[in-house]
């Protein structure tokens, strides 16, 4: 019997109902929180100690019943804290047009602290760059072809900054790099660094600051990242850096490099066994790969049942991780969770490393591992 002809249990129906709208639910919300942030509205409420919606939308030149319909939906998703207060408006019913509208500490740091680390709206900023490629995933279930980082536009590359941007610039410097054996020293000395995967240059532009002696290198692919990469060298006036992009140069010649980074990208390349390589190929033969990448289980089952964020980490892959790792034919398609520690390890010491440690740094998303020839 196909699933189909079975009975339906009423309360079953109900709950599997709820999931599914709750999933909608989530969907436009996450929308609203774009909205919040693009318009500013979450950095005014931090400023304050609660507002009503006609002082929301003054201080942004906005339009009142917008703003307040935008205050509702913040507030039912408890993302927002509301003191209501109601006034009957004649053909309009109950207004909350004296309702203050505040956000929580734990609220002003995920919503509009740029500087702190657990702040989180990279991700909602690139929201409609990522929806706007279910456009083109039916085309691509179909061929198994899928589409780089570019594809998601400028503001994909600015959302992947300011996703990452916080949490390093908190923790980078202060707490990874002095983890690894004897790496401050030798960056204080000067050593030659490449960052693989450099994104919009947030990591390298932050190590080059610390470590002038040392020169860096960030690579990339993305035309969109490296040019805002490029934007902020000019801007931070630093000398020992450079970007350069994969497509069109060659990667760094045999033994030249002492320390490789490469942050939350090797699961997004289509040939990350030959990035592996390449990387154990560049470096010295005292040299040391930090490899930063998701954390995640062996299997399915395992991510289901210990990852709360799995949905969306499936999902996004989708969108955005294993579609790059599929963009083009022979992509080997690793997306946000196929990069556990125990393949992590398996490709390093199939490309020549010999030494595979992860270090003990919590994170919400990232492992992190040292890896040596
Ligand atoms: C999730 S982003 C991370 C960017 C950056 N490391 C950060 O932490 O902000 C992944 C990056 O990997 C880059 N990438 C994908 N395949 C690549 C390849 N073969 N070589 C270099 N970069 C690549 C993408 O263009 C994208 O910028």
């Amino acid at each position: 019997m196909s699933s189909i002809d079975r009975a339906i249990d009423p309360e079953a129906l109900k709950l599997f109902s709820f999931n599914i709208f709750s999933q909608l639910s989530g969907a436009v919300t996450a929308g609203m929180i774009h909205i919040g942030d693009q318009l500013g509205l979450y950095r005014t409420l931090a400023e304050s100690d609660g507002m009503t919606s006609s002082e929301i939308a003054e201080s942004g030149n906005l339009s009142e019943r917008w703003v307040r319909e935008w205050c509702a939906n913040q507030v039912a998703a408890r993302i927002v804290v509301a003191e209501f207060s109601y006034e009957r408006h004649k053909g309009e019913g109950n207004i909350d047009i004296n309702t203050r509208y505040k956000l929580t500490p734990e609220a002003v740091a995920v919503l509009a602290n740029e500087e702190h680390p657990a702040f989180g709206m990279g991700m909602f900023h690139r929201l409609p760059a990522t929806f706007d490629r279910l456009k083109d995933l039916p085309e691509s279930f179909r061929t198994g072809l899928g589409f780089d980082y570019d594809a998601h536009g400028v503001e994909g590359a600015i959302g992947i900054e300011r996703s990452f941007e916080p949490w390093s610039n908190a923790f980078l410097v202060n707490l990874v790099l002095p983890a690894l054996a004897g790496m401050i020293e030798k960056l204080q000395d000067g050593i030659t660094v490449v960052d693989v995967g450099c994104g919009a240059g947030s990591a390298v532009l932050l190590m080059a600051q610390h470590f002038p002696k040392s020169t860096f290198m960030g690579i990339d692919i993305s035309e969109h990242a490296l040019s805002r990469a490029s934007e902020k060298l000019v801007v931070s006036q630093l000398t020992n850096v450079s970007f350069m992009n994969a497509k069109t140069t060659s990667l760094p010649k045999s033994s030249t490099v002492d320390f490789v980074t490469t942050f939350d990208c090797i699961h997004d390349m289509t040939h990350p066994q030959k990035m592996i390589k390449d990387i154990h190929e560049m470096l010295k033969s005292d040299g040391t790969w930090l490899l930063v990448d998701i954390k995640a289980g062996n299997t399915l089952a395992d991510n289901v049942s210990k990852n709360p964020m799995a949905a969306l980490m499936y999902g996004i892959s989708v969108l955005s991780c294993m579609a790059s790792a599929l963009s083009d034919h022979n992509g080997e398609g690793l997306g946000t969770l196929g990069f556990p520690s125990q393949l992590a390890e398996e490709f390093s010491r199939d490309a020549g490393f010999t030494t595979f440690r992860q270090l003990d740094i919590a994170h919400s998303v990232n492992a992190f591992y040292e890896i040596q020839k």
